[in-house]
C-alpha cells in the first residue's frame, strides 16, 4: 500500500525505538476528579472508564502494541465497602456497555489478576470478554484487576515449585515465562496520572528498565494531549540498560532543571 505510514520503529532495536511497544498506566486520580465536582468517588470511577475506551484506540492509533492498566490493586480492598461494590459493578456494566465496540475495533482483553475471590458474576464477565477479543491482534489492554506486583512474584515462584523444578534451573527467564503478563514484553514506558510518585504495586518485577513518567493529571481528564506528551518525553529518553552508550548520559531530558 503506497500511502500506508512508515513503520515508526524500522531499523531500530524494539527496546530503543521511539514509540514503545509497551505502555503501562496506573490509573490514578478518580476520586479527586469526583470529589471535585462534588460528586461521589465512584462516579469518577465511570468516566475513567470512558476515558480508558478513548486512550485504548489512540494508543492503538499510535501503533503501540501492549496496553496494560491498573484498574484495581490487592490492596484497594481496604477501601470502604461501598466503593468497593461500585467498582465490581462498574465492572460489570463497562464489559456490557464496551465489549462489543473494542471487540470490533481489534481490541484483545486480558485480565490479570487473581480471580479466585471475585464473585462468579465478574469472573464470568471477563470470560466473556478475553472469549470476544481472543482473535483480535490491533492492540492487546491488559486489565490487572485484585493485582499486585507482590502477587505476581509469588503466584510465578508457586508454580515453578509446583512443577518441581530443581533450584538450579531457576533464572530470570523462567520467573519471567510464570509471570500473569508473560506474553508481553516488558513496559517501555510506565505513565502514573494523579500526581502521586509512587508504584503502588504495580508490575514491579516488570518495569526494572521501563521510563517512568508521572503526571498531574487526574486520569478521567487523561487524553491525546496528555498521552502525546508523555510519548513525546519518552522519545527523549536514553534508554542505557547498564550500558554505556555512544550519547553523554542527557540529564536535563529526564529530570527539570534545578530553579
Ligand atoms: C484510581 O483512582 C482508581 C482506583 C484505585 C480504583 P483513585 O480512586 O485512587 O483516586 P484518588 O487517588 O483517590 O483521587
Ligand atoms: C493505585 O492507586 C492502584 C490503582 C490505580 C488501581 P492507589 O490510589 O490505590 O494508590 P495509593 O494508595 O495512592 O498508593
Ligand atoms: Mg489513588
Amino acid at each position: 500500500m503506497d500511502n500506508a505510514p512508515s513503520d515508526p520503529r524500522a531499523g531500530l532495536a524494539p527496546e530503543r525505538a521511539l514509540v514503545p511497544r509497551h505502555v503501562a498506566i496506573v490509573m490514578d486520580g478518580n476520586g479527586r476528579w469526583a470529589r471535585k465536582r462534588f460528586m461521589p468517588r465512584v462516579y469518577g470511577h465511570k468516566v475513567g472508564v470512558d476515558a480508558l475506551v478513548r486512550i485504548v484506540q489512540s494508543c492503538a492509533d499510535r501503533g503501540i502494541e501492549h496496553l496494560s492498566v491498573f484498574a484495581f490493586s490487592s490492596e484497594n480492598w481496604k477501601r470502604p465497602s461501598d466503593e468497593v461494590s461500585g467498582l465490581m459493578s462498574l465492572v460489570l456494566v463497562a464489559v456490557s456497555k464496551y465489549l462489543a465496540k473494542l471487540a470490533g475495533d481489534g481490541v484483545r482483553i486480558r485480565i490479570v489478576g487473581d480471580r479466585s475471590i471475585v464473585s462468579d458474576k465478574l469472573r464470568a464477565a471477563w470470560q466473556e470478554a478475553e472469549e470476544a477479543t481472543a482473535h483480535n491482534t490491533r492492540i492487546t489492554l491488559s486489565v490487572a484487576f485484585n493485582y499486585g506486583g507482590r502477587w505476581d512474584v509469588v503466584q510465578a515462584c508457586r508454580k515453578i515449585v509446583e512443577a518441581g523444578t530443581p533450584a538450579d534451573q531457576i533464572d530470570e527467564a523462567l520467573l519471567a515465562s510464570h509471570m500473569a503478563m508473560s506474553y508481553a514484553p516488558d513496559p517501555d514506558l510506565f505513565i502514573r496520572t494523579g500526581g502521586e510518585i509512587r508504584i503502588s504495586n504495580f508490575m514491579l518485577w516488570q518495569t526494572a528498565y521501563s521510563e517512568l513518567y508521572f503526571t498531574h493529571c487526574l486520569w478521567p481528564d487523561f487524553g491525546n494531549t496528555e498521552l502525546d506528551a508523555a510519548l513525546a518525553a519518552y522519545a527523549r529518553r536514553d534508554r542505557r540498560f547498564g550500558e554505556v552508550r555512544d550519547s553523554e548520559p542527557m540529564l536535563a531530558a529526564a529530570l527539570p532543571a534545578d530553579s
